[in-house]
């Protein structure tokens, strides 16, 4: 039996796994699950780390994380934050991050006058490395004579192998997204490995377009998208651009994953919306799509079906929370999900 660990985190992280888990037990899939519901900031303000080697073995011993949101105002961002996602993400060298986007009903779309278009694409993003690798620093700090530098790292292992991702989970076409013009020792390098790893995929029809081209032609033409691959901070900015062309981020789901050891870390792309947290009224759909996203990966493809299929049905039905247009609470929506599975 496959076995997920859950994180429900914080702020509005907890209420959205809450309705998480009551459709999978209603899907009855036959899944364990294990919910760490110690892991969270109150834990990091007492003992200075919120995931133990203790949680992580536990984890270990699963097949998938489920994770709501983790974060807190008063809770210093950077060491929390990073002390949960980022040891997640490389204990388990989660290297890619899968972002889908689909428009499911054309009423969430900014797009829908006068033209309806349609969006279902993914974008793949390197998880890794990068601009964010936090390699660099600043001299002669906050004086007019200052320099900072962040260093772009870029290895020809991790370029290779998240091109392959890309190409793994494309239906008719990839598109690398690069600004290999402007920005040359990376770009030549990223451009190198991609006509490499386009023979190793002759069957998928490949495209490019550089960062800037490509975020004007994800509004303008975002129905001629399907796999768009990108590094770490152009695919991070792409996959907020979509998911805002798709009803925004109440309904943006995402999956950070090792393709070689099939680990996952499934969290929707929200963060805890402290603003809304205890109001009832958090979207859970995010969380619902991204729970999907995480059976589906483990093998379950009718239930992830169901989901997606009850998630829509609410949406075409009105039955949305307040980010959505609608008036109903989590609770309502999460009622009308699991009437409709
Ligand atoms: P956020 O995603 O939590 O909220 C941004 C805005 O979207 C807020 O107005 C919020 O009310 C709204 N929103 C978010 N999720 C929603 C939902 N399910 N339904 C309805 N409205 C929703 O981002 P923010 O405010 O920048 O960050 C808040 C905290 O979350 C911070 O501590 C941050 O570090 C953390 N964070 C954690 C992430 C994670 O666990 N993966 C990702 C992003 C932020
Ligand atoms: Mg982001």
């Amino acid at each position: 039996m496959d076995s997920i660990t859950v994180i429900p985190g914080d702020g509005i992280g907890p209420e959205v796994v809450e309705c998480a888990l009551e459709v999978l037990d209603a899907l009855d899939a036959g899944l364990s699950i294990d919910v760490l519901d110690h892991v969270h900031a109150d834990r990091y303000r007492r003992e200075g780390q919120a995931l133990s080697e203790a949680d992580l073995s536990r984890i270990s011993a699963s097949s998938a994380v489920l994770l709501g949101a983790v974060g807190r105002p008063d809770v210093e961002e950077t060491g929390y934050v990073r002390d949960v996602l980022l040891r997640l993400r490389i204990s388990f060298d989660l290297y890619a991050n899968y972002r889908p986007v689909r428009l499911m009903h054309d009423r969430l779309s900014p797009l829908r006058d006068p033209a309806r278009r349609m969006l279902d694409c993914a974008i793949v993003r390197e998880n890794t490395e990068g601009l964010y690798s936090g390699i660099g620093g600043n001299l002669r700090a906050s004086s007019p004579q200052e320099v900072a530098i962040d260093a772009d790292v870029n290895t020809w292992h991790g370029v290779s192998r998240i091109l392959d991702f890309a190409f793994s989970t494309a239906r008719r076409e990839v598109c690398l997204v690069d600004k290999a013009n402007a920005v040359r020792a990376g770009g030549r390098l990223w451009q190198e490995c991609w006509r490499h790893a386009a023979e190793r995929h002759p069957g998928t029809a490949t495209r490019h377009l550089y960062i800037d081209a490509a975020a004007m032609k994800l509004v303008t033409e975002p129905d001629r998208f399907d796999v768009i691959v990108a590094s770490n901070s152009y695919g991070d900015i792409l996959s907020d651009l979509a998911a805002a062309l798709a009803g925004g981020i109440g309904v943006a789901p995402s999956a950070s994953l090792n393709p070689q050891t099939g680990f996952g870390l499934f969290e929707p792309v929200h963060g805890s919306a402290p603003d809304i947290a205890g109001k009832g009224v958090a979207n859970p759909f995010a969380c619902l799509l991204t729970t999907a996203l995480l059976i589906r990966h483990l093998g379950h493809e009718a239930e992830a079906a169901a989901i997606d299929a009850a998630v829509a049905g609410s949406i075409a039905a009105g039955r949305v929370t307040p980010d959505l247009g609608g008036s109903l609470s989590t609770r309502q929506v999460t009622q009308a999900v699991l009437a409709s599975l």
